[in-house]
């Protein structure tokens, strides 16, 4: 194929995606980026290209400064904690960084005091005299979200000081109209600072020489950078005082590198760690100063500014190579809205692993269906995920694969056969689509690649459809066994240019042909018919998706421990009990139960029970019931749900939610109650799969698993 190793090329690849904060955990939105970029890395990987994926977690800076002080520990604990989950939700999703490092490392320290020094010397830093917010109370600066107030452009209240969340517009914490500390509320002063300053204004030209004719740079990102330099770059602010959590800038008592400084080099860093490890080679003799190492960069659209300005006239600065390419993605949004915790829509790489039956390639597989260079958001929509995946990956891919294979093993005793000049004629056909699809990925165009996978899977499909080779094989054999060794060489051709998105899908394909991942497998091995020999047993890969994830909307149901203090028999109906139930707080309710055919009086008298306090009263046969309590039913018992180290008074929640949070407000209607779907899983009570819980205890009861709770 056109993407035979070029074992004699000096070219080099050095990927990078953007360097995660180390302040939380990986979410979805995130995921985009990695995968992307790792569908690149594989692609260049299987075209026989020399290429490196480096990433690391971006460490220092306010946020991290401050979410340490939230969970009350060191700022070293913090990144501590999230490398190790980062790197366990990337290896979940199979992104194969070749490096994962740390901006907070003495590869990073090492380069970005080069970096200052020498952008010093270059006398590309300056001082000057700034002006900052400053709280006597707390005896600090006050850095951009340390302070509050309103937003100088729109009046908007409650913003940081470096960005308004309404208007987008950025400034700096002195322009805060009515400004307060974060910590301690009272209104600062301002106070003077000597910062450094690093002269972006002096690299308007030659950004524009650089940026205008690129190859391997978006136009709408272009146009993006070229309205900022024609409206006239300023100088940028590298330092900030200290406490801070970052690098302490040299000959300094208490200033440090403001983060964005030192987080880009923390590609150079991380390559470092990569290249003087695996290579025996300094980063900038192995990559940064190699004239033949193309490095290229995926970066969210969010930060732009500091990839397209900041970054490469730091680079120029220091005369180290400038990236061979930009690719800049959209954000993610779900099911068309913006991703955010109040909406509940904020999903961890965690929450959808936790889904049965989502594997991690299907994910792999819907973004790359999304993914072309573009700043265009890309939307994770439940119905269409599941009708993706159900559709074109599990019937139209793995089904066409399975079926071929299946063939093969139950008719010809797992032996390939030959492949005749018909079938030849056949896949010969299918070569230019197969062009098509690598050219596809090379541009970073996914979604046209897998439109090609998947109208290749289609021909297959109807191949092996058209020739019926479960009635040939009675009549004619020897054909059948040519037309489903093609088949089962269109299935291996599939699974070659699948792996890029999914790689252990497609490892496994290929070792029903012996062929080994990755073992030096490439594209190379596209269109090469594989005759004559033994295939593994095929087992079904895939499973079509049932559940879809379920997006946590407030627990609307208000429950909470009470207490049967009294119990009598209804008067008028012989299925019914009236309790007087103490709910906490001194507080009496009255309920009526149909609990006579399952309990006696003195069963119940005394026992702590769950009760749902937010429904609508009712009056049962002339008795007002001021609510209901739990009970499973599997259909032969009724089980009173009953809390043991629980209080009268104590709330039950879904675990995971705030008890506060989840205390549903607004009065219910049974049926309402009903569609909650409260059942047994485990001997507990659950809701959408997470147990009810006091702050005590999980919410038992003896009953068999589904036994519906109401
Ligand atoms: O926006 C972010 O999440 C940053 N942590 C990205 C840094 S990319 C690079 F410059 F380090
Ligand atoms: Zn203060």
């Amino acid at each position: 194929m056109a993407m035979e190793a070029d074992a004699k090329s000096k070219e080099r690849f050095l990927v990078t995606a953007g360097l995660p904060y180390a302040n939380g955990p990986i979410h979805l939105g995130h995921l985009v980026e990695y995968i992307q970029a790792d569908i690149f890395v594989r692609f260049l990987r299987l075209s026989g290209k020399n290429v490196v994926y480096v990433c690391g977690d971006d460490t220092h800076g306010t946020p991290i400064e401050l979410a340490a002080a939230k969970e009350k520990i060191a700022p070293e604990q913090l990144i501590a904690k999230y490398y190790a989950g980062h790197m366990e939700d990337f290896a979940s999703f199979f992104v194969d960084f070749d490096i994962y490092h740390s901006t907070n490392s003495p590869e990073n320290k090492f380069y970005s005091d080069f970096f200052f020094e020498k952008l010093k010397e270059e006398k590309l830093i300056y001082e000057r005299l700034v002006e900052l917010t400053y709280c006597n109370n707390c005896s600090r600066y006050l850095p951009d979200r340390y302070v509050k107030g309103k937003c100088p452009k729109c009046s908007a209240d409650g913003q940081y000081g470096d960005q308004c969340e309404k208007c987008n517009s950025t400034y700096q914490p002195v322009d805060l109209v009515e400004p307060h500390c974060a910590i301690c509320s009272s209104a600062p002063v301002r106070k003077q600072s000597l910062h450094y300053f690093f002269r972006l204004s002096s690299f308007s030209q030659r950004l524009q020489q650089w940026l205008e004719p690129h190859q391997d740079i978006q136009q709408d990102v272009k146009n993006f950078v070229m309205g900022w330099i024609k409206s006239g770059l300023q100088d940028w602010d590298i330092s900030r005082d200290g406490p801070y959590f970052g690098f302490k800038i040299p000959g300094e008592l208490n200033k440090y590198y403001y983060v964005w400084l030192d987080a880009p080099i923390g590609y150079i860093a991380a390559t470092e760690k990569y290249s003087r490890e695996k290579l025996g080679q300094t980063a900038t003799a192995a990559y940064w100063r190699n004239p033949d190492a193309r490095i290229i960069h995926f970066i969210g659209k969010d930060i732009i500014y500091f990839h397209l300005l900041f970054w490469p006239a730091m680079l120029m600065g220091v005369g180290i190579n400038l990236p061979s390419g930009l690719v800049v993605h959209g954000h993610l949004t779900i099911n068309g809205e913006k991703m955010s915790k109040s909406r509940g829509n904020f999903l961890m790489a965690k929450d959808y692993l936790a889904v049965p039956g989502h594997e991690p390639e299907f994910l792999r597989f819907y973004y790359a269906s999304h993914l072309v260079k573009a700043i265009s958001d890309i939307n994770l929509d439940f119905e269409d995920f599941k009708a993706a995946v159900n559709n074109d990956l599990v019937s139209n891919i793995a089904n066409f694969v399975h079926r071929a294979m299946v063939f093969v093993s139950n008719n010809f005793d797992s032996r390939l056969g030959d492949i005749g000049a018909d079938e030849k004629l056949f896949l010969q056909q299918l070569q230019p689509k197969y062009e098509a699809v690598l050219k596809h990925y090379s541009s970073y165009n996914f979604k046209e690649a897998v439109k090609g996978i998947l109208e290749i899977s289609s021909i297959g499909n109807r191949y092996f459809q058209d020739n019926q080779p479960w009635q040939l094989v009675k009549t004619d054999r020897k054909r059948c066994h040519r037309i489903v060794t093609a088949a089962a060489n269109i299935a291996k051709d599939m699974a070659l240019l699948s792996l890029p998105i999914l790689p252990k899908y497609s490892e496994k394909v290929l070792r029903l042909f012996g062929l080994e991942c990755p073992g030096g497998l490439g594209f190379g091995e596209i269109g090469r018919h594989v005759t004559g020999r033994k295939i593994q047993q095929p087992r079904i890969i895939f499973a079509p998706i049932e559940e879809t994830i379920r997006l946590a909307t407030a627990f609307p149901a208000s429950l909470k421990v009470g207490k049967v203090e009294e119990i009598t028999e209804h008067p008028d109906a012989d299925k019914l009990f009236v309790l007087k139930v103490d709910v906490g707080n001194d507080k009496q309710i009255q309920l009526v139960a149909g609990l006579r055919p399952y309990y006696k009086k003195d069963e119940l008298l005394g026992k702590k029970i769950v009760v749902v306090s937010n429904l609508k009263h009712a009056r049962l046969r002339g008795f007002e019931s001021h609510g209901m309590l739990l009970a499973a039913d599997d259909g032969k018992r009724v089980v009173v749900v009953s809390p043991q180290q629980s209080e009268p008074g104590d709330a039950v929640f879904p675990e995971g939610s705030d008890a506060a949070e989840a205390a549903g407000e607004k009065q219910l209607n049974i049926e309402e109650f009903y569609k909650l779907g409260l059942k047994v899983k485990d001997e507990a009570v659950v809701y959408g799969g997470k147990p009810l819980r006091t702050a005590r205890e999980i919410i038992s009861v003896d009953a068999e698993d589904d036994a519906v709770v109401r």
